[in-house]
């Protein structure tokens, strides 16, 4: 069950244009202000437009998850491509996040040395409304030498919330709902 997303970094500002006209330059990777984090897929109206909430987890960590599950998190922020809030990142990590039976592997939040999920910024319109709007395109996982490509992904996990996992370039476990 991972339907495939665009994370859109939603951006107040921008989200006021009238028609979508993309710029003309590459976006940064290095976002200051804070932001929140939009998954779209249209075509799995049960993660449409859904919020990227962080769920506090131990030694500081936190776990991602769908709105409504955890907290809203509005005040992140991307440098070269990390997400981060405050002292903790976005990694994905291997055992014991990975499971074989669909090859993904958690992605989630802290400070440790895992492995980073990174990401490149690019221009898009949103699917409902045509306003502009960047997204987050996942670049690669940041193993030694980096993992390039793959996508990010939701699935369904305990307690009927949507976790976010990483989907490896030309994976063939991965399931669609
Ligand atoms: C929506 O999910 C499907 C299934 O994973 C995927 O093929 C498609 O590319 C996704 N669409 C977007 C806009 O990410
Ligand atoms: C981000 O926002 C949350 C919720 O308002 C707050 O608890 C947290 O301290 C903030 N963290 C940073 C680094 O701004
Ligand atoms: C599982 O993912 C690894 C990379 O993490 C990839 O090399 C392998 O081909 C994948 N297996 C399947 C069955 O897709």
């Amino acid at each position: 069950m991972l339907p495939s997303s665009s994370l859109a970094v939603f951006l107040g500002a921008l989200a006021t244009a009238l028609a979508c006209d993309i710029p003309g330059d590459t976006p940064s990777n290095t976002i200051v202000e804070g932001f929140a984090i939009q998954v779209q897929n249209a075509s799995y109206p049960i993660i449409h437009n859904r919020m990227m909430n962080l769920w506090p987890a131990g030694g500081g960590d936190n776990h991602l998850y769908l709105s409504p599950a955890g907290d809203a998190a509005s005040n992140l922020t991307l440098a070269d491509g990390v997400i981060n809030r405050g002292i903790i990142h976005a990694v994905i990590n291997g055992e014991p996040q990975y499971t074989a039976d669909d090859n993904t592997t958690k992605i989630f939040m802290t400070q440790r040395g895992d492995p980073k999920a990174l990401f490149d910024v690019a221009y898009g319109c949103n699917p409902d409304t045509d306003a502009l709007q960047k997204e987050l395109v996942l670049r690669a996982r940041g193993t030694n030498p980096p993992t390039l490509g793959g996508h990010i992904c939701v699935r369904l996990a305990s307690g009927n919330r949507h976790e976010f996992r990483y989907s490896p370039p030309g994976n063939t476990g991965e399931q669609t709902l």
